[in-house]
């Protein structure tokens, strides 16, 4: 996909897409466009019922001597709560199966150039595909949206904006949606590390342990749960040095179930396939890590990512196992479906004590239950430190993948209390995500600001879920989050 930035006027070729503000008022090129249709213009968007409110659209050829062959004209409303990404999505969506080239008209709608290079990535994300696999699929059903361009008022502005930020991060959004979609025969733990290594070419260090190595380290937690895998786990250290010499790094973790069949403790058959996302927290991480290295983001952070498949097996961990975690800690396995907190815990720990970071944030498709507490809407936020969980909060509004902050205490940690080892892995019917952080919280470094991000109803798109901007399975939920988080907090 080729995207430009232009002056706002009028072009000629492929179609347009023009924000019209209410009572039918335009700017820029797309007021050419307009003025070129005549009295015809207000009879068509009369007919059509609409008035330039938020949300609608309706589409005309254009007329005899505009360069344009068609006009997707589309509503902002009084413009004052324009979403720019949901606008660029909306817009592909109308066009992307029909036109090549389409420009986007924002000239004269005060649209930042920030939000002027948020459409493209709505229009980007709108148009994503994963249909490589897809032999059959006839090209009447794959976009042909080759050529984007975004008319608007400062484009050298929105281009830096793009070049320098938005396009990259974009790059790791996609890159961590195809992560998730790819199949677990395709995707498991050695594939997985393969693929990071690639990233290499970027300018990111990476690191593959394999299991000699994290045996050495005492990693048993994290090493139990892949233990009835045939595929050998791996763990996964990204660094990025981006920032001064010797400043402390700020620490990214993702839990990279590449798949969860429950191990012994089997989950049901039915829809099990979805569990193939179940790396999706060490997808936005390592999406996240990408894009901070190809906008040549001026910090310090590192990123890790613990790979197993959670299988069953003869020689698979059992409930009622007790493991030694590389902290020391002993868990007694109560669950063998609850293995995504014993991957975390020798990663948290890991990170905790050779990282040392100032700040760590980890993502994972943790518990069904925080479906239950927050829908499909939300990730549930866990953490240690408000000033962190602002901070979190803050780059989720500023893109639109939404958390929620929910409590964690000490009156919820005593439901991990065992009386065979120092804690079980599940915490009973109650709170379930609650102490799924609790057990998390049980392996972080004293005085390391820490937040857990659970992102199991966010990273797999619902189907209850109709956002243009996502496509498929993988959403690549928290990369966005995640660069922002960083450049808001981290890059002077
Ligand atoms: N990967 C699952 C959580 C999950 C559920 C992710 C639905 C995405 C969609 C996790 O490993 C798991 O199985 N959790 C258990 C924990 C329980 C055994 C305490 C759960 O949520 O049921
Ligand atoms: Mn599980
Ligand atoms: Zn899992």
């Amino acid at each position: 996909m080729k995207i430009t930035f232009i002056a706002n006027k009028a072009v000629s070729s492929g179609c347009a897409v023009i924000a019209v503000k209410k009572s039918l008022k335009t700017g820029g090129g797309a007021s050419d466009y307009v003025a070129a249709m005549g009295r015809n213009f207000k009879k068509v968007a009369k007919a059509a019922g609409f008035n330039g409110e938020k949300g609608k659209s309706f589409s005309v050829y254009a007329p005899e001597g505009v360069g344009v062959s068609r006009l997707l004209v589309c509503g902002i409303g009084d413009g004052k709560e324009f979403d720019a990404e949901m606008f660029g999505a909306k817009a592909a969506k109308a066009v992307m199966m029909d036109e090549t080239t389409v420009t986007l008209h924002l000239g004269g709608m005060e649209v930042s150039p920030d939000a002027a290079a948020r459409a493209a990535v709505g229009m980007r994300l709108a148009a994503y595909r994963f249909d490589q696999y897809r032999t059959k699929l006839p090209a009447s059903k794959k976009p042909v949206l080759k050529t984007i361009k975004i008319a608007c008022d400062e484009p050298a502005k929105a281009r830096a904006s793009y070049t320098k930020y938005h396009g990259p991060v974009c790059d790791g959004t996609v890159l961590a949606r195809d992560l998730v979609n790819e199949p677990p025969n395709v995707i498991y733990p050695k594939a997985y590390a393969a693929r990071i290594k690639k990233l290499e070419k970027l300018g990111l260090k990476v690191q593959i342990l394999g299991e000699k190595r994290m045996k050495t380290l005492g990693m048993n937690t994290l090493l139990c749960v892949g233990q009835g895998s045939a595929r050998e786990s791996q763990m996964v250290i990204m660094t990025w040095s981006g920032g001064k010499k010797g400043d402390k790094p700020a620490c990214i973790v993702g839990k990279g179930v590449t798949f969860d069949t429950g191990g012994i403790s089997l989950k049901p058959g039915a829809n099990m396939w979805d569990m193939k996302g179940d790396m999706g927290g060490s997808a936005a991480v390592v999406g996240a890590m990408a894009g901070l290295a190809a906008r040549n983001a001026k910090a310090n952070v590192v990123g890790i990512v613990g790979l197993v498949e959670n299988m069953p097996d003869g020689n698979a961990v059992l409930p009622g196992d007790i493991i030694t975690s590389m902290s020391g800690q002993t868990v007694e396995v109560q669950n063998t479906d609850a293995e995504g907190r014993l991957v975390l815990a020798d990663c948290l720990h890991y990170a905790s004590t050779k990282i040392k970071p100032k700040a760590m944030i980890n993502l994972a498709t943790l518990t069904g239950a925080i479906l239950v507490a927050l829908g499909t809407e939300r990730a549930g936020v866990f953490s240690n430190n408000d000033k962190l969980a602002g901070q979190i909060a803050a780059a989720s509004e500023t893109t639109s993948e939404k958390t929620w902050r929910l409590p964690i205490g000490p009156e919820y940690d005593r439901l991990l209390d065992s009386p065979n080892a120092d804690m079980k892995n599940i915490g009973g019917r109650l709170a379930g995500s609650i102490t799924a952080a609790q057990f998390l919280q049980r392996f972080v470094g004293k005085g390391i600001p820490w937040a857990h991000i659970d992102v199991a109803g966010t990273a797999m798109k619902p189907s209850n879920r109709h956002d243009p901007r996502e496509t498929t399975f993988g959403t690549g939920f928290g990369a966005r989050l995640l660069n922002r988080w960083i450049a808001d907090n981290f890059e002077g």
